[in-house]
């Protein structure tokens, strides 16, 4: 019996997991341990249920305005007791998290090998994403089977020495998880709030490097344009993260056509992106997802890892300045044909089948 140790702790994660974990639950002669860190608490069981995935261990590590140095230190020390009991053949992680890194390192320390899935995505700068780009680029040094979801974060993992037989390319197991997700007769409460002649805007927002400033620049931003623009509403489900709550309800509060509303569950998230017209966001997933939903994206960082969304021609990143974020926002709105040409663009992230490949690679690996 091979005995698969995932290990996650955020929402993202255990999004792109679900579907690995549920087909390692499914495969004879393989068992999985299911370990969360519990980086996230309410924003990681709304997964968790949502996916009817149970955990085997919680670490329960999350406190108000946690650091990185309290959630890399916590894990260690708790994940530590838990590979020791369960002594797993592999241990699988998802991404960059800091739950990511942690967990890696642990299970290096135990001299257990590390199969990471979402591996070799690069920005190439070490602070930029803060610090998920550090989290990634010591996951994959200490990784020993590699799941790139495309072949160009296979490149990346060629052009920093690993050998080629380490790598698969697997496609991105969001693509799997939203098999799960879309329903077209979809519908949820914030859209009766709206008139159906409206334009939606979806916008999510947390990274720490878009914290203060930046993230003010693009509130503004959005501030303008709803004055400009009666027919547009926006809807933001805010982040938990008490710095990116406080911001957003200090600027957003008196704005009737930004509704703010609690983080949604996975299936809520995807649902309201395919009614949206366009999104913009700071986040990762939200890249990969967008482009099968056919939705254009203004991307508000200053670079991302997904290069291949902006070469299909549905991102574009636009950074956080005030008037770069306000004029992209009127240009897609006003252009129609920049607005088709970013939404017909062909999604880059595989074909729905990653989590198979994953699982039989691994099922498949001291043969
Ligand atoms: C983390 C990841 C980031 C990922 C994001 C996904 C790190 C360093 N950051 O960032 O890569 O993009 O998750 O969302 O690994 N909180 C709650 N309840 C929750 C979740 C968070 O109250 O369910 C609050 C807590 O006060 C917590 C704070 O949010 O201290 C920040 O959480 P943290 O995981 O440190 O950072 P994220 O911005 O969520
Ligand atoms: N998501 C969600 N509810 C929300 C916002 C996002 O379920 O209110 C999903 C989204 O569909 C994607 C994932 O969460 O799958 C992205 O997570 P996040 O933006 O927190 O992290 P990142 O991908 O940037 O690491």
């Amino acid at each position: 019996m091979i005995k698969v140790m995932s290990v996650f702790g955020t929402r993202p994660e255990a999004i792109k997991m679900a579907p690995v974990i549920k087909e390692i639950e499914k495969t004879s002669g393989m068992s999985s341990i299911v370990v969360v860190t519990g980086q996230h608490r309410e924003m990681l069981d709304q997964v968790l249920d949502l996916f009817d995935l149970h955990a085997d261990h919680n670490l329960d590590i999350m406190e108000k305005n946690q650091t990185l140095t309290t959630i890399t230190t916590k894990i260690l020390s708790r994940l530590d007791v838990v590979i020791d009991q369960e002594k797993p053949d592999f241990v699988l992680v998802h991404g960059d998290t800091t739950s990511t890194m942690a967990a890696s390192l642990s299970a290096f320390y135990h001299q257990i090998p590390i199969a990471h899935v979402e591996a070799g995505l690069r920005t190439w700068d070490k602070y930029s994403p803060y610090p998920e780009e550090m989290n990634r680029q010591l996951t994959d040094r200490l990784s020993d089977i590699y799941f790139a979801p495309t072949t160009l974060s296979e490149e990346n993992l060629l052009k920093e020495g690993i050998q080629s037989s380490k790598i698969a390319v697997t496609g991105n197991t969001v693509i799997d998880a939203m098999q799960y997700t879309i329903d077209k007769s979809y519908n949820h409460d914030v859209l009766s709030q709206i008139p159906s002649d409206h334009k939606i805007i979806l916008l999510t927002m947390h990274r720490r490097e878009n914290q203060g400033q930046p993230m003010a620049n693009v509130f503004q931003a959005v501030n303008e344009l709803t004055q400009l623009r009666p027919d547009v509403d926006v809807i933001y489900p805010v982040h938990l993260s008490p710095a990116v709550q406080t911001l957003a309800h200090d600027v957003f509060d008196n704005n009737s056509q930004v509704h703010l509303i609690d983080p949604l569950n996975v299936v809520d998230f995807h649902n309201l992106m395919s009614r949206s017209y366009f999104v913009m966001t700071d986040s990762g997933g939200v890249q990969e997802e967008a482009p099968s939903l056919n939705k254009p994206v203004l991307v508000l960082r200053d670079a991302t890892e997904r290069p291949e969304g902006v070469d299909a021609g549905t991102l574009k990143v636009i950074g956080t300045d005030k008037s770069v974020v306000l004029s992209n926002m009127l240009a897609l709105l006003t252009d129609n044909v920049l607005y088709q040409k970013m939404a017909i663009a062909k999604n880059p992230y595989g074909d729905g089948k990653a989590s198979q490949r994953i699982v039989s690679i691994l099922q498949h690996y001291s043969d």
